[in-house]
């Protein structure tokens, strides 16, 4: 098993591991009590998730002795809503659940981000583990405290950041996955090489066929390389507040594009057409060189990701969504664009920086289908 860690010292130590391994989830019931104790346990989850895991972490955990529940809501970014909050706040309370209860967020980011809200609002915020089943909870979302539900007007408007207890990847949930679930994943980690890790670019490059394949050891390693990333990332700025926007990159235009078309995207096939996008856009303000630009276009197709806009998506309505994010500060969208590959975004000593419309207007004209 592979191993992470999360320093966050400030006012309180709230550091954490992330541990990765193939086939440990059956192993995490025994570990709970030093990783996160607690008088009761909810496992929070998906319909799916919790037909092919959650049944046997509740199993699992209830042969060691601890009391734990089952609560689950129907699969899907849909339902990532303060109407889902609610119906889980309802079942923590009807089932007795107090501030010596603790949370287990099993499932794709959708489950994370909501339970983890959940954990952080619930009587006043109680423990919580992410336990991530997808590709890209494991090397992103399970990582960093970030937690939200959508709005309509746009992704992720309410929530809180609110670290877990521990992170628990096991790579082997991903054979159940379906393989769009899979690349979508992918797409955060080309994030995560573009503004922070060359050897990572490389990595995917070359071991791009071994992880569709769904070899243990390739996936380990992914996740293991991507964890460290946002670690670093979240323990030099937790909030925010600066350098932590360098993860911003292609997500400007990726949530304009949830927004805009209705969720028919996963969020990974927005990012990497977002990514597209932006590094367009980084190329003609100056930034990325045009083989750099190309090298990411290879990259996300050789990966079987989108490189261009839904055809029948009019970029008027995506420019407009870009006004709706929350990252933008006094009205003008703010995008973290990399000048080189491998390396933070960095404008006028800043990770983000606003473009201009017609600019942003014409790289989403050039990227239509
Ligand atoms: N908090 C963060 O820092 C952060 C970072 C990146 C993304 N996100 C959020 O993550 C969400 C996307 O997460 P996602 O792509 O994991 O989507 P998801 O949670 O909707 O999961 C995708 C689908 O896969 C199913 N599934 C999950 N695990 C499975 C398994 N092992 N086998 C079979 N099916 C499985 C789920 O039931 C669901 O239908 C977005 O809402 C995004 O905003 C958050
Ligand atoms: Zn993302």
């Amino acid at each position: 098993m592979k191993r992470v860690r999360v320093r966050l010292r400030a006012l309180e130590d709230r550091s954490y591991p992330i541990c990765i391994g193939a086939g440990i989830l059956h192993r995490l019931p025994r570990e709970l009590a030093r990783l996160c104790p607690a008088a009761r346990y909810a496992v929070v989850t998906d319909a799916r998730v919790a037909r092919l895991y959650g049944r046997a972490l509740r199993r699992d955990l209830r042969r060691r002795g601890l009391h734990a529940d089952l609560i689950a809501f129907p699969a899907g970014e849909r339902y990532k809503t303060r109407r889902t909050k609610e119906r889980v706040e309802d079942a923590l309370v009807r089932l007795g659940h107090g501030r010596d209860s603790a949370i287990l967020a099993l499932g794709g980011g959708v489950v994370g981000d909501l339970a983890g809200f959940v954990a952080a609002t619930y009587q006043r915020g109680i423990p919580y583990v992410q336990i991530p089943t997808t590709l890209l909870a494991m090397l992103d979302a399970s990582v960093g405290g970030k937690t939200a539900i959508d709005h309509p007007a746009g992704k992720n408007l309410i929530g809180a950041f609110h670290q877990p207890r521990a992170v628990w990847a096991d790579v082997s949930v991903l054979r159940t996955l379906p393989a769009r679930q899979l690349r979508s994943g992918l797409a955060e980690a080309v994030k995560h090489a573009a503004v922070a890790d060359l050897g990572l670019l490389k990595f995917l490059d070359r071991r791009g066929a071994d992880l569709r394949a769904l070899s243990p050891r390739a996936l380990e390693r992914l996740v293991e390389r991507n964890c460290r990333i946002k670690a670093a990332v979240v323990m030099r700025d937790e909030r925010e507040s600066g350098f932590r926007q360098i993860l911003n990159f292609g997500h400007t235009v990726a949530h304009a594009l949830e927004t805009a078309a209705g969720y028919r995207l996963l969020h990974g096939e927005a990012v990497a057409i977002g990514m597209a996008v932006e590094a367009t856009l980084s190329e003609r303000l100056g930034g990325l060189s045009a083989g750099g630009r190309d090298r990411l276009l290879c990259l996300l197709e050789s990966l079987g990701l989108p490189g261009r806009l839904p055809r029948r998506l009019d970029p008027r309505r995506v420019l407009a969504a870009t006004y709706t994010d929350k990252k933008a500060r006094l009205g003008r969208p703010l995008y973290a664009l990399p000048r080189r590959l491998g390396h933070p975004p960095a404008w006028n000593g800043r990770p983000v920086r606003p473009v201009e419309d017609r600019q942003v207007l014409q790289a989403l004209r050039d990227l239509l289908s």
